[in-house]
């Protein structure tokens, strides 16, 4: 029997939904990031780390990075949560390219990666994130809007209002992959 932990970092709750459901389906322990030593990785095969995507770079993603070698050998599969649609290709390419501006190849080759869909409610961001969010806002604005990309679209859609996209079904395909 392989053992497996979830670990998460998740500023609003929406990645920690999902590290929750996908605890429960693998039946182990989940850890919120600033709880988890990396010391403890060793009493683990599988190790499935979740993090909300913020401009593109994945909350507290560096517990890996930083770590690799403690990791390296074992079954490392990595869950993104953001806002973008991961249905659609385009975002997903997206996420996938800021990915490698921000992980070693080495890793990236030897980690399984999902995307998962979160949420946003913009009555509980703190005020760093409201406003960089603002702007991105301003200068999507600007755009011409044959230029704006799905992302940039769903984005200006959801602006200023409560929206949650998490789905207990969508956990299935990495579940599986683990199972
Ligand atoms: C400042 C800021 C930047 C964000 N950047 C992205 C992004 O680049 N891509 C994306 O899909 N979602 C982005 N989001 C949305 C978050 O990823 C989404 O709210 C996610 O569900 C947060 O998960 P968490 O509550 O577990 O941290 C951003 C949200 C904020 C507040």
């Amino acid at each position: 029997m392989k053992k497996t932990v979830v670990v998460y970092e998740s500023k609003y709750g929406y990645t920690k939904q999902y590290a929750n459901w996908i605890a429960a389906a693998l039946s182990c322990p989940v850890y919120e990031r600033k709880n988890f030593y990396p010391a403890n990785f060793a009493s683990y095969d599988v190790i499935v780390y979740g993090g909300g995507l913020y401009a593109g770079g994945i909350s507290g993603l560096k517990l890996l990075t930083r770590n690799w070698d403690l990791v390296k050998n074992k079954q490392v599969i990595l869950f993104t949560c953001g806002l973008a649609d991961p249905n659609n290709p385009d975002n997903v390419a997206h996420i996938k390219e800021a990915m490698s501006k921000t992980i070693s190849p080495e890793i990236l080759q030897n980690i399984a990666v999902f995307h998962l869909r979160g949420g946003i409610d913009y009555s509980r961001l703190r005020l760093p994130h409201r406003m960089m969010m603002s702007m991105l806002r301003k200068m999507l604005l600007k755009k011409e809007p044959c230029d704006l990309t799905s992302e940039d679209r769903e984005l200006l859609a959801t602006y200023g209002k409560s929206m949650d996209f998490t789905d207990q079904k969508s956990i299935a395909p990495l579940v599986k992959y683990i199972l």
